[in-house]
């Protein structure tokens, strides 16, 4: 087999086998395919697509490229969940502890930041003593005993993907819906779980900006999931604006602490209870979404969502009290107010200049080396379809004094982010759409 014959089957519109997928990702892995070539064939994927069988191939390919983790030894099903990313996105820290009070064995593995603003780990670990590197046999033992654990990603998963992604990066190919599809789920899978939820984001904060290509996403994540056996589902949920109030890693850990408690941001709140439902039905605790409800609502109302939170930074060497003392977080030493210039109804949230202002405040990385500022980030007051009055606070800025000479810049990223109208705005559906294997609901 020759990498210049697949490159050019691929640029006719041709299918490429099982085999021959698999020549050209081992092939890439181990260095016998250059990078030209591997571009070549990406951009030729670009033009010509790739059908459901090919995506599943690639995806599998990938995922058994480095280490499968065997999640066999946790009992029960064990749910993931995976959102295609945005910012505000705080879900991850609510959702283990929820649905693991009621009963769905959660073993996550999250990211660093790769964007303006810190990931699911890196947000943890502003909890202090918290640790993110367990061993296996940790991370199972704390699954089984306490329902839930999350942990940063074992250095060697997906190598391919990552080797993959970083050529797409840098070639105008990650905007391909099979790329993307296979490249995420390539890491599911590889991760171990036997069903996922997937939170595929739409609008101006999102990787898919128009509903219709989240959906096509989703829908090729979801066949990729059934045709290799995980049972997966996706929700469309908006990103045309940040989810929930805060941007910062202190300040989402207040956030989803605040959600747990009952007393989140409503947008947030929601759209955890409506992944939490799917988690639990994908998870055999529940058979339908009211059902579903009902005992998440339960969960929280009774503490024990909240409770569960507790005993996994307990379990994972981190400050407890600070889960019931939000306040003992880290927090910034300077709170600045940005004031409306104009009095209107909230129409648009830029949610991608809002995180460029966070990172500026230092909560994101602008480099991969820099070091994430735990305390900083922001907070808003206002969201799609409030009214503001000039001079009034839509939203207030964290900060440390190592970053006041980026002060002014993120203030005018928050004003450029915020599009004010005269006219009435409605409010957006926080939820568009849902494609299971059976088809795709809209709302
Ligand atoms: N996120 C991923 O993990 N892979 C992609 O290709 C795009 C977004």
């Amino acid at each position: 087999m020759r990498a210049v014959d697949l490159i050019r089957k691929k640029r006719d519109g041709h299918e490429l086998s099982g085999e021959e997928l698999g020549f050209l990702i081992r092939g890439y892995s181990e260095g016998s395919i250059p990078d030209y070539q591997m571009a070549a064939w990406a951009m030729a994927v670009y033009y010509q697509g790739m059908n459901a069988r090919e995506t599943a191939d690639l995806t599998m390919h990938m995922a058994s490229s480095g280490d499968m983790i065997d999640l066999s030894s946790i009992h029960g099903i064990k749910v993931d969940k995976h959102s295609t990313g945005g910012v505000g996105d705080k879900t991850t820290i609510v959702l283990g502890p929820l649905v693991a009070s009621a009963g769905v064995p959660v073993a996550k593995m999250s990211g660093r930041g790769l964007g303006h603003t810190g990931g699911t780990i890196d947000k943890l670990e502003a909890i202090s003593g918290f640790s993110v590197e367990l061993d296996q046999e940790q991370f199972f033992s704390q699954v089984n005993e306490i329902g839930l654990a999350v942990v940063g990603q074992s250095g060697n998963m997906t190598p391919a993907d990552k080797k993959l992604y970083g050529l797409r990066d840098v070639t105008a190919t990650v905007d391909s819906i099979p790329l993307i599809a296979s490249s995420v789920m390539s890491k599911k899978i590889a991760a171990g779980a036997d069903a996922i939820v997937l939170d595929v984001k739409t609008g101006s904060g999102a990787f898919m900006k128009t509903l219709e290509d989240s959906i096509r996403l989703a829908k090729a994540m979801v066949d990729i999931g059934t045709q290799v056996g995980r049972s997966t589902i996706a929700v469309i949920s908006d990103m045309d604006q940040p989810l929930g109030f805060g941007i910062g890693n202190a300040l989402e850990v207040k956030e989803a602490i605040a959600t747990l408690r009952g007393e989140g941001p409503p947008d947030l709140a929601e759209v955890c209870l409506i992944l939490a439902s799917h988690m639990l039905i994908l998870g055999g605790k529940a058979s339908s979404e009211e059902e579903a409800r009902a005992l998440l609502q339960a969960k929280l109302d009774s503490g024990e969502a909240l409770n569960s939170l507790k005993r996994m930074v307990e379990a994972q060497g981190g400050n407890a009290a600070q889960i019931d003392q939000p306040d003992q977080l880290p927090a910034a030493e300077l709170q600045v107010e940005v004031k409306a210039e104009k009095a209107g109804y909230v129409e648009s949230i830029q949610a991608e200049e809002i995180g460029i202002a966070a990172m500026l405040l230092g909560a994101g990385r602008e480099t991969k080396d820099s070091v994430i500022d735990l305390a900083a980030g922001l907070i808003l007051h206002k969201k799609i379809g409030d009214y503001v009055e000039a001079g009034e606070t839509i939203a207030v800025l964290h900060l440390n004094r190592a970053h006041e000479d980026r002060l002014e810049e993120a203030r005018s990223k928050v004003l450029e982010a915020y599009g004010i109208t005269e006219s009435k705005v409605p409010r957006r559906p926080l939820v568009f759409a849902l494609v299971t294997p059976e088809g795709i609901k809209r709302f």
